[in-house]
């Protein structure tokens, strides 16, 4: 695993941003694995400012992203459909039908769930951008979630809940399930860039560098990946010994 620590969140941010947009410049139709949360919003600032001043095309680039929860959608503005086209679809001219998300609100979860692995098979993302969760989930892939598993239904790990908590008016508000990528559908990307920062985050980083490869800690599944850079702030490399 490639680490890369930095002072700051701003400075994760640059970091990350220079990956991914030499990922885009060299492949113009490139397929981007995309997350939600507070971690990557550095990084989709500095794609719609790209846009807005250098014109980077996003015209022939498609998009996956890792999950969503269950009952949300697109009239939702918890929901991570919402989140994507407010924070990054809306602001780099990608049209809206190469940009994937899974369905919350699909009547039929586990026929959604075999779509989205189908299109995974058929897109594979050139970069998987990822941030890790305190308890080292990975998407939505709790502690104990099988690496072989693929696009499944998830209930959220308690930590989760309270973790998102800040996102919704009231922690009961956090819907209790999501639709997510598997582990076996982040480690197909050719190539992985996990993003960390604060301090909340740094026994999770720890366990992501030097822990043992284990279903405990899903995001350790990534030291068997071959090519991921790990792009962290000063704070949450603060337990890892260097
Ligand atoms: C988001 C996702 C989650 C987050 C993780 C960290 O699509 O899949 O795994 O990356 O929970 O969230 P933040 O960035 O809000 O700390």
């Amino acid at each position: 695993m490639k680490i890369i620590v930095t002072k700051d969140y701003e400075s994760m941010s640059d970091a990350a941003f220079a990956v991914l947009s030499a990922v885009v410049k060299a492949k113009p139709t490139a397929v981007l694995g995309l997350a939600t949360g507070t971690t990557p919003l550095g990084l989709y600032a500095r794609m719609a400012e790209d846009h807005r001043k250098n014109h980077t095309s996003y015209a022939g680039v498609r998009t996956v992203n890792l999950d969503e929860y269950v009952g949300l959608g697109p009239e939702s503005d918890q929901s991570y459909v919402y989140f994507m086209r407010e924070n990054l679809f809306k602001h780099i001219g990608i049209p809206q039908e190469n940009t994937n998300i899974a369905n919350g609100k699909a009547a039929d979860l586990e026929a959604e769930c075999t779509r989205y692995n189908a299109l995974l098979a058929a897109l594979q993302q050139d970069i998987q951008v990822l941030g890790i969760g305190s308890n080292g989930h990975i998407a939505f892939n709790e502690p104990g979630t099988p690496f072989g598993a693929e696009t499944h239904v998830v209930r959220l790990a308690e930590s989760t809940i309270r973790d998102n908590a800040r996102l919704f008016a009231r922690e009961e508000d956090v819907p209790r399930s999501a639709l997510t990528m598997g582990l076996k559908n982040i480690m197909h990307a050719r190539r992985v860039l996990i993003l960390a920062n604060g301090a909340n985050k740094a026994k999770a980083v720890k366990g992501l560098v030097e822990g043992p490869v284990t279903e405990q800690l899903p995001a350790s599944v990534l030291q068997l990946h071959p090519d991921c850079t790990l792009v962290v702030d000063e704070a949450a490399a603060s337990l890892l010994a260097r």
